[in-house]
């Protein structure tokens, strides 16, 4: 096939190379034959008979570098000896002729031969290196265009035509761009926007294909490193922080670290951090941030009842140019502690309350608040002490503090009540707040006296203004309320008046007489005592006062009858001689207005002493013989009989009796004349006479007795009825008391009272009061107020007033 296509090429080429060159030979050879290829039958296109080539020596006229064809001897056609190069013989410069110089001897002769070397595809394209860093800025604009060296093809013409290829990439195409008419320029044109954070590097491959058949190609690898641009602006990895700090939290505390982060690279990639904008702006300066690391710390404190929430925008920026940045933000939530104690405070108060003040009263009232939110500022209120108040919630935060119970003056007259209050955190806070309430004086006590009935003892003939006693009546109420004033009430229960005898001065309670007292003309005086205060309405109590006037003795004895004797009261009877010694001649009357002792009478004979026919009945008063009269005792007797009564000091009257002795016919005449006013007994009358005196006695006697077991009934009576429980008054009205007490049994003394007197349980105390008539005591201090005791509280004991008496010693 070769052989075949080599000859029809020779002849061609023989054809043509004979046309152009009018007789010169011509030979075309392609390059890289291989040695012993026929390039032409030299020999006979030089007109040289078969077989003369040898004879003739045809050689080829040696030069440099020219080898590669000779002559073959034989045939003497020019055949290809060794390797031809075209792009060595020729370089770029084509058509490639050689010129060759054909020698022939006999004769000798010279042809120029033309051989042109042809072109074969045998060398590929080849580029400059086969690497190529390039570096590119990221921030290149689509179709910038980065000028390429081409690669070189050593054949010529079609083999030597070349075109790029680049390996499949978005970014980057190549493109041939004809310079001028000869040469081309290949550029490296962006068709996509570069990004570095994408692609850093783009590893490419550029081939070239030449136009031959077949085609050979070169390659080069194109290393494009993206050049950082500051095309990234950081990124925080959350736009929102949210932290919940406590309000406690100390300063220095981390907060939060923001973290931002850029894709860029060196200095384009390194942020710094900063607080752009704190809310409220009030509170710029509670954080601080760090600016590489972005930790933000707080740097001073917070309160919970000030700010609840802050909001940071935090700004990061890279150092890049022009830097860019970007914002977050950070939101700190405040957590309530319970650092805030409720307070109390007391927003008006209605003081003093009036001790008659209704349940429900309000009193004052309250805010109470707690600065903390949630449980820590929910407050419970309470009052302390519980006492008569206690608070109510009108709303949130508000109380009143009402009353609950009704109010005394007169036990509590001051409330010292604390309203404390404590918050719902924990641990809990507390706090109170004192309210002093005093309580205003209502007029609800009526002054009242600490007996019911007051005995007062007075004795007869004091001065007018003696005092007598001291009554005294307790108002638990203030001021007006309680300052009570006495007075008489008018109407004595005694008949007379009491305001006629006595006086109470309206402050002091003073008693006294307004004139002086006379026991033979009044023995008991009872009157009411009023005692009134000067409350609006005024109120008033009242108390019975029993006075006893005691008796004084002041009446001496009056003999009976007064007015019928002589001035010097001599008194006449007659006794006969003879009569028997027992005989009464003469009873001596007399009386007394005093009462008791100063009213009991003994009689005794004063003259004649000793040997006296006669004596005297030492209480009877009768004057009896003493034995038997004779001649020798004289026709008269006088005698000197002094009536003395048991006072203290004794008072007398003196009775001077006349006795005329006569015959006993003539006494018995003169008894029966009746001469004598006074008593006097004939001798013969005696009997009757001492009879109708012992019956005067035995009825005395069976009085008294009657009397006396009266008052012990009405005692008893009167203890059973004061033995009930609760005894109101320290004191009653007592029956009268009998007191039969005297050395010769008689009475002596009887005295229309008794005295009660209520001890307290637990004093176990009995008041005894003794006096004598001898030695009464003062007035005022006869009665004896137990007004201190509080009444109600036990068992009465009844105290009799024991009159103790002193018999009075005449001598
Ligand atoms: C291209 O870069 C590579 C690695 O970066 C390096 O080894 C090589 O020498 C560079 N080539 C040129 C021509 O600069
Ligand atoms: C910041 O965030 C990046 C990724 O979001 C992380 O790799 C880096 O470690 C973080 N820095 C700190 C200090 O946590
Ligand atoms: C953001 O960065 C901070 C600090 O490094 C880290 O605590 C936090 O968990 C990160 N957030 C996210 C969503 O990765
Ligand atoms: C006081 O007097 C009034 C009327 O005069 C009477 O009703 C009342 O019982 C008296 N009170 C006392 C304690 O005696």
């Amino acid at each position: 096939m070769v052989e075949c296509v080599c000859a029809v090429l020779r002849v061609l080429v023989l054809q043509a190379a004979w046309a152009l060159c009018g007789g010169q030979v011509r030979y075309s050879v392609p390059e890289e034959a291989k040695a012993g290829t026929v390039v032409g039958r030299l020999a006979q296109d030089l007109g040289l008979e078969a077989g003369e080539a040898e004879a003739r020596r045809l050689r080829l006229v040696a030069q440099d570098r020219r080898a590669g064809v000779e002559v073959s001897r034989a045939s003497g056609a020019l055949v290809v000896s060794s390797r031809l190069d075209r792009e060595e013989l020729c370089g770029k410069s084509a058509p490639c002729a050689l010129r060759l110089e054909v020698l022939v001897e006999r004769p000798l002769r010279v042809f120029h031969v033309e051989l042109e070397v042809t072109d074969i595809n045998d060398n590929a394209p080849i580029f400059p290196a086969t690497r190529k860093n390039l570096s590119i800025a990221e921030s290149s604009m689509v179709s910038s265009r980065f000028l390429l060296e081409g690669a070189s093809d050593a054949d010529i013409g079609a083999n030597a035509q070349l075109s790029y290829t680049l390996s499949p990439s978005e970014h980057f195409k190549v493109q041939e761009e004809n310079s001028n008419s000869r040469t081309k320029s290949l550029f490296l044109i962006i068709t996509k926007p570069l990004d570095r954070e994408m692609v850093p590097v783009h590893n490419l491959v550029l081939t070239a294909s030449d136009g031959g058949r077949p085609t050979l190609t070169g390659t080069m690898e194109l290393v494009i490193s993206v050049l950082d641009a500051n095309d990234n602006a950081p990124q925080f990895n959350q736009s929102v922080y949210n932290v919940h700090l406590p309000e406690d939290t100390v300063e220095g505390m981390l907060v939060t670290r923001v973290n931002a982060s850029d894709p860029d690279e060196g200095s384009n990639r390194d942020v710094k951090y900063e607080i752009d904008t704190v809310l409220p702006s009030s509170a710029s300066d509670i954080f601080s941030i760090d600016v590489e690391s972005g930790e933000i710390r707080l740097i001073s404190a917070m309160d919970y009842e000030a700010i609840t929430m802050y909001e940071l925008h935090v700004k990061v920026t890279d150092k890049g140019t022009p830097p860019l940045s970007s914002q977050c933000k950070v939101v700190v939530e405040v957590l309530d502690v319970n650092d805030n104690a409720p307070e109390v405070w007391v927003t008006s108060l209605s003081v003093p309350v009036p001790e008659d003040a209704s349940v429900g009263t309000v009193v004052a009232l309250l805010s109470v608040s707690d600065r903390d939110s949630g449980a820590n500022g929910r407050v419970r209120c309470w009052v302390w002490p519980s006492g008569p108040f206690g608070l109510e919630a009108t709303f949130a935060g508000s109380y009143s503090l009402v009353l609950r119970e009704a109010l005394d003056r007169e036990r509590v007259s001051e409330y010292e009540v604390e309203v404390r209050a404590e918050d719902g955190g924990s641990p809990a806070l507390r706090a109170s707040r004192g309210v002093r309430v005093p309580v205003s004086d209502v007029n609800d006590n009526a002054p009242a006296f600490s007996q019911a009935v007051y005995t007062v003892l007075a004795r007869e003939n004091n001065a007018a203004g003696a005092e007598l006693a001291r009554l005294w009546a307790q108002d638990p109420d203030e001021a007006g309320n309680g300052r009570v004033s006495y007075s008489v009430a008018e109407g004595g229960v005694g008949g007379a008046a009491g305001s006629s005898y006595v006086s109470v001065d309206a402050e002091s309670g003073r008693v006294w007489a307004l004139q002086p007292l006379d026991y033979e003309e009044l023995q008991v005086l009872q009157f009411e005592v009023r005692a009134v205060d000067a409350g609006e309405p005024p109120l008033c109590g009242n108390a019975t006062v029993q006075l006893f006037v005691l008796d004084e003795n002041d009446n001496a004895p009056a003999l009976l009858p007064a007015s019928s004797g002589s001035g010097s009261g001599t008194l006449w009877a007659w006794a006969a001689w003879g009569a028997p010694a027992g005989q009464v001649v003469a009873k001596i009357r007399a009386v007394d207005a005093d009462s008791g002792y100063n009213a009991w009478l003994r009689y005794e004979l004063w003259e004649p002493r000793g040997k006296s026919p006669f004596r005297v009945g030492l209480y009877s008063g009768e004057v009896s013989t003493a034995r038997a009269l004779e001649e020798a005792d004289g026709p008269r007797q006088r005698l000197v009989i002094v009536v003395r009564d048991h006072g203290e000091p004794a008072r007398s009257a003196t009775a001077t009796l006349s006795v005329s002795l006569v015959e006993g016919a003539e006494a018995a005449l003169a008894a029966g004349a009746g001469s004598s006013s006074l008593v006097a007994r004939s001798a013969m009358g005696g009997e009757s006479g001492s009879g109708a005196a012992a019956a005067t006695n035995v009825w005395l006697v069976v009085a008294i007795c009657a009397v006396s077991s009266l008052f012990l009934l009405a005692v008893v009576l009167y203890g059973a009825s004061r033995w009930a429980p609760r005894a109101a008054v320290l004191a009653g009205p007592g029956p009268t008391t009998l007191v039969c007490a005297s050395e010769v049994g008689s009475w002596s003394y009887s005295q229309r009272h008794s005295r009660s007197l209520c001890v307290a349980d637990g004093a176990g105390k009995s008041d005894l009061m003794v006096f004598s008539p001898n030695f009464p005591p003062p007035p005022g201090s006869m009665v004896k107020d137990t007004h201190p005791e509080p009444p109600a509280l036990g068992t009465c004991f009844v105290v009799n007033l024991v009159l103790e008496y002193k018999t009075g010693k005449l001598w």
